[in-house]
């Protein structure tokens, strides 16, 4: 158990959406603290850096056309165990599979339209943190 900073992003179908202040209600309502936020839209060398680990998957195209498609909201959460909290709140990556009462499973119905980012570990965090924050 320790006090963690995480990154999580609101992706730009849930910006599109109008879902910013149900995700940031979420995490306020489990007692994370926002830390840091800001609006920007991905260009595709920081969606490739982002993204890098699935830079030989069959959908990382997919994936960086998406995330660069329109704004997004990078925030940064703090708490207690927060990488791991912040994950349980978004659910599965395939939201038709995420249980209901996450982010995931609530609100989200596609793979690639799956809402939100939230960093998989501690060294993923800081990684992505540094890209957005840095
Ligand atoms: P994220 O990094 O966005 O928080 O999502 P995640 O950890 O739950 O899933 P990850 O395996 O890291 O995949 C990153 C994003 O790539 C898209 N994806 N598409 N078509 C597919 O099979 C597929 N698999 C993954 C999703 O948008 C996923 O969030
Ligand atoms: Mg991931």
């Amino acid at each position: 158990m320790a006090i963690e900073d995480t990154f999580v992003m609101v992706k730009p179908d849930g910006v599109t959406r109008g879902l910013v202040g149900e995700v940031i209600s979420r995490f306020e309502s489990k007692s994370l603290t926002l830390a840091k936020m800001r609006m920007l839209t991905i260009d595709d060398e920081m969606a490739r850096r982002h993204y890098a680990e699935h830079s030989e998957r069959s959908f990382f195209g997919e994936l960086i056309e998406f995330i660069t498609s329109g704004p997004v909201v990078a925030m940064e959460w703090t708490g207690e165990s927060a990488v791991s909290v912040a994950r349980t709140l978004i659910g599965a990556t395939n939201p038709a599979e995420a249980a209901p009462g996450t982010i995931r499973g609530d609100l989200g119905l596609l793979t690639t339209h799956n809402i939100v980012h939230g960093s998989d570990s501690v060294e993923s965090s800081t990684r992505e943190l540094e890209i957005y924050f840095g």
